[in-house]
């Protein structure tokens, strides 16, 4: 029995919000370690329709939800989200929700520095969420955060906020942008100490006490490992790293906690925002796959690109954040396709690559070599066994397998939570 991880290995949105409620039943206790409210996970469980950014998807199933301290913290955003959840029926009290208390917070600058660097950057902007995730870690780096604990200790406030003004006015008036007083953060903080306080923890502290005691933790990952800070496409990433290894520092536990890791692939791919994408379609079928796939982003409701599945990016996803197994999501969105192509290597200026490159000029000129195989006209949406899927698309399954080298344990065939092919149940490996 183990602890189970779960990332995206793509440029997220592969339905890991979908899975992690799907495995949470069988586990204690879910944990977010990275990121912020720049994720939005949808979990769709009968009528009901949750969309979750901050708080973990466990929450829905009535486990235990924690917020690490890998994760920078927008209380505003956290506080109207956990008022939608709550009127949708939800328990989120600070006796299911635990927040690491050495979590930085997002502030109303981070979100105006953001915008406004996005406005400066014109035609070579990364399209973020402008939700102030990037400044946000910068502070944190830059030893200037205000963390949660900072909220119980009036005099310790004081002259962060002054260094944190120093340098963010400084920036944002060099942008034309507008700046801050002392006195606006000071009653942005006031409001929401009160509310906020309650839930802070020493996260690392129950999470050994959990462990101690036998109980099961599953770690959600936001993003994916193609927007991690370093193994992504940088500088069109996101500001945390998103691999399986910062799920133990991101919390405070053992990296030995960390357990299976299980990558979320979609059967084919997506993006949103700026930057590389090798196999991106700008045809029929990207229009066809986006339609069917209702590839609209969850934060920002921006369209997201669409293309062929890129095994070369997954077998590297798999590598660099050590994957023990793949759950292959939304492969319904390919029912009925004539053909289904798949990466399987590159071309850069006429010569034949093995490895994506790491340089953005490069990462843009790549082209990708396909494999093209038949697709079926039977459906797959909506089966829940290995005996109702159709042989091709077993085929394109056992495929995948090989050419990511790494077994597909779990697939998900479309957005409802019981709609989901178990192979190999992560927890018992
Ligand atoms: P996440 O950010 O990785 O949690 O993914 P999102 O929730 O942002 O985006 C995935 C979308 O695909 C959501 O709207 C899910 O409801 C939906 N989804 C998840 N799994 C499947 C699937 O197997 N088939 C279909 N058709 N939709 C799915
Ligand atoms: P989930 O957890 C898809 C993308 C943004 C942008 C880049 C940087 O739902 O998979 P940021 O605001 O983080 O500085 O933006 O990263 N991005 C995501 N794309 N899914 C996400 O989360 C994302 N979180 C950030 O679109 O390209
Ligand atoms: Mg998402």
């Amino acid at each position: 029995m183990s602890n189970v991880t779960v990332i995206g290995t793509q440029w997220g949105d592969e339905g890991k919000g979908k899975i992690v409620d799907w495995l949470a039943s069988r586990a204690d206790i879910v944990v977010r370690f990275q990121g912020g409210h720049n994720a939005g996970h949808t979990l769709v469980v009968g009528e009901q329709v949750y969309k979750l950014s901050l708080l973990p998807s466990g929450l829905v199933r009535g486990k235990i939800g924690v917020i690490g301290n890998g994760v920078v913290v927008d209380p505003k955003a956290l506080m109207t989200e956990i008022d939608r959840v709550t009127a949708q029926g939800l328990v989120v009290t600070p006796e299911t929700l635990w927040i690491a208390e050495n979590a930085p917070l997002i502030l109303p600058v981070h979100g105006a520095l953001d915008r406004a660097r996005e406005a400066a950057r014109g035609e070579h902007k990364i399209g973020t969420t402008g939700r102030g995730i990037g400044p946000a870690y910068e502070d944190k780096v830059a030893r200037r955060a205000i963390r949660i604990c900072d909220l119980a200790e009036p005099e310790t406030l004081d002259w962060k906020l002054d260094e944190l003004l120093l340098h963010h006015n400084t920036l944002l008036a060099g942008l034309g942008a507008e700046t801050f007083t002392k006195e606006q953060l000071k009653d942005f903080l006031t409001e929401i100490t009160p509310r906020l306080l309650p839930f802070s923890c020493q996260v690392w502290d129950r999470l050994d006490e959990a462990r101690r005691a036998g109980r099961r933790i599953l770690f959600e990952g936001a993003q994916a490992v193609m927007l991690d800070v370093d193994h992504g496409t940088y500088p069109f990433v996101t500001s945390s790293n998103t691999v399986a290894a910062v799920a133990a520092s991101g919390s405070g536990v053992s990296p030995s906690s960390v357990g299976f890791v299980l990558g979320i692939a979609k059967a084919y791919t997506t993006r949103v925002g700026e930057g590389p994408f090798p196999t991106e379609l700008h045809d029929q079928t990207g229009r066809t796959l986006g339609e069917r796939g209702h590839e609209f982003g969850t934060v920002t409701g921006r369209p997201r690109r669409c293309g062929w599945f890129d095994a070369v990016l997954i077998r590297r996803a798999v590598r660099v954040g050590g994957v023990s197994g793949i759950a292959l999501t939304k492969l319904d969105v390919l029912d009925g396709l004539d053909e289904i192509s798949i990466c399987v290597g590159y071309e850069l200026d006429g010569q034949k690559i093995e490895t994506f490159p790491s340089a953005p000029g490069a990462q843009s000129r790549v082209k990708p070599v396909y494999e093209t195989m038949p697709g079926w006209k039977e459906t797959t949406a909506g089966a829940r066994s290995w005996a109702e899927l159709p042989a091709q698309a077993i085929k394109y399954v056992r495929r995948i397998e090989e050419l990511i080298e790494a077994p597909v344990t779990l697939l998900s065939t479309s957005p409802e939570r019981d709609d989901t092919i178990l192979m190999r149940d992560p927890f018992e490996d």
